[in-house]
């Protein structure tokens, strides 16, 4: 085989495996807890970031939290060199958590009102990723009606509320409102973010054009930017599922915890294809695969002659139909890439290469290729749905949704029979 793949590192069974989890510290004692936390969540496979209060700050230095997570820490919203680094509203984008522990009695009160008057209530308010909070205070001030109504209205807002613990408190009390364990937290956070679609399921996705070489400076391609095939790996990532991606020449970085193995020819894709078909759940056939290439490559570069010149071609295997004719072979998702017709066209694909499902679009004049949005028509056998113009990273994701609804019911049907 060519290439070495480490296996230890694509197999997880870490109950947050790259979830990324932001942090948020506020001031009161228990943000000394907060420093064990970071360690547990990243003992749980979480990919951690912090972003401290100013008075969280007064507690806990920064220099711990940046060592524990790896990663540097964010006090505020007027650090140019942070900002530059990754903004605030990136920092928002890229949770998939946020879960504030400790939850002091302000910061409640201030994002219960929508304030983004410091980076972290602003994080709070720029962010579409679930919002946890782990209330700690003096007991006093946990059982105030002002802190309980601010309460009721987070929970309203479907914010999860961890704790408070009962028991001795640092101000010499006994009663609500101490941080739970960092364990408990963990536990508390996996419990509530509930099984992903694709836990446990290895998914292998192919991507981007493939090149066939004409002679050692020319080469017939395609015009596959990868991008949604980048994007289906890092959608069935974030679903819970472990991923292997065949790329063929594309300008895209990897994405977060995705195995990849780069290809050239359709043919060096089929051998990485197929390797790897036996061993996994899911395949989705995301690349725009030449359907021909050269009989013959030349060694040295072609030289003009004044004369036409006859390339004759020969055609590539369909590596998508050698996969569904294997004795056992995963789950299997197509792409249709079609300027007319694109139902009948896709349907009949469907069907004549045993697939389980085929996600259309429409390619033309602004569609499609090269650029960062599209439409998907979804077929299977005995269903239709359409998937609206969005950007390819939200498409990938509803994608993966529902690749994942029909792998589960095929396979309901398959152990039942
Ligand atoms: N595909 C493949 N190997 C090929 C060609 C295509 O695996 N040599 C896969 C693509 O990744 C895609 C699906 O097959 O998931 C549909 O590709 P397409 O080229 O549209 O299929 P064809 O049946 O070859 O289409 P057409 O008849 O339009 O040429």
């Amino acid at each position: 085989m060519p290439f070495a793949l480490s296996e230890m590192s694509y197999m997880s069974d870490a109950p947050l495996d790259r979830v990324r989890v932001l942090l948020g510290v506020s001031g009161g004692i228990a943000a000394y807890k907060a420093a064990e936390l970071v360690r547990r969540l990243r003992d749980a496979g979480a990919e951690v970031r912090v972003a401290m209060t100013a008075n969280a700050t007064h507690f806990v230095g920064v220099a711990t939290f940046q060592a524990l997570s790896g990663n540097p820490v964010r006090t505020s919203l007027w650090d140019e060199s942070a900002e530059a680094a990754m903004g605030h509203i990136e920092l928002a984008r890229w949770a998939d958590e946020v879960l504030i522990a400790p939850a002091s009695a302000d910061l409640l009160a201030r994002i219960a009102h929508g304030h983004a008057d410091d980076l972290l209530s602003t994080l709070v308010l720029a962010t579409t990723a679930p919002v946890s909070v782990a209330p700690a205070m003096n007991q006093q001030m946990w059982a105030n009606p002002a802190t309980q109504a601010n309460i009721a209205q987070l929970r309203e807002r479907q914010v999860r509320v961890f704790g408070p613990a009962v028991g001795n408190q640092a101000c010499g009390e006994t009663g609500a409102g101490r941080l739970p364990e960092a364990q408990e937290l963990v536990a508390a956070l996996v419990a509530a973010r509930g099984p992903r679609p694709l836990d446990g399921l290895r998914v292998l996705v192919s991507a981007g054009p493939t090149f066939e070489d004409i002679d050692p400076v020319r080469f017939i391609g395609n015009r596959s930017s990868g991008k949604m095939g980048f994007a289906v790996a890092a959608a069935a990532v974030q679903a819970g599922a472990s991923v292997r991606l065949i790329s063929g020449p594309v300008a895209l970085p990897t994405p977060a915890a995705v195995q990849r193995i780069d290809v050239r020819s359709a043919r060096q894709m089929r051998d990485a294809v197929i390797a790897a078909a036996g061993s996994h759940d899911i395949f989705i056939s995301a690349a725009a695969v030449g359907d021909y290439r050269p009989r013959a490559v030349a060694t040295s570069k072609l030289k003009k002659s004044g004369k036409p010149l006859a390339l004759e071609l020969v055609q590539n295997p369909d590596i998508l139909a050698e996969v569904a004719a294997l004795p056992e072979h995963p789950f299997l998702v197509g792409f249709a890439a079609e300027t007319d017709d694109l139902e009948r066209y896709a349907r009949d694909k469907l069907e004549r290469k045993g697939l389980d499902m085929i996600a259309a679009n429409r390619v033309g004049e602004a569609l499609g290729f090269e650029c960062g949005e599209n439409a998907l028509l979804l077929l299977w056998p005995g269903g239709r749905e359409e998937l609206a113009m969005a950007d390819k990273n939200v498409l990938a994701k509803s994608l993966i949704e529902r690749v994942a609804a029909r792998h589960a019911a095929v396979h309901a049907k398959t152990s039942k029979a």
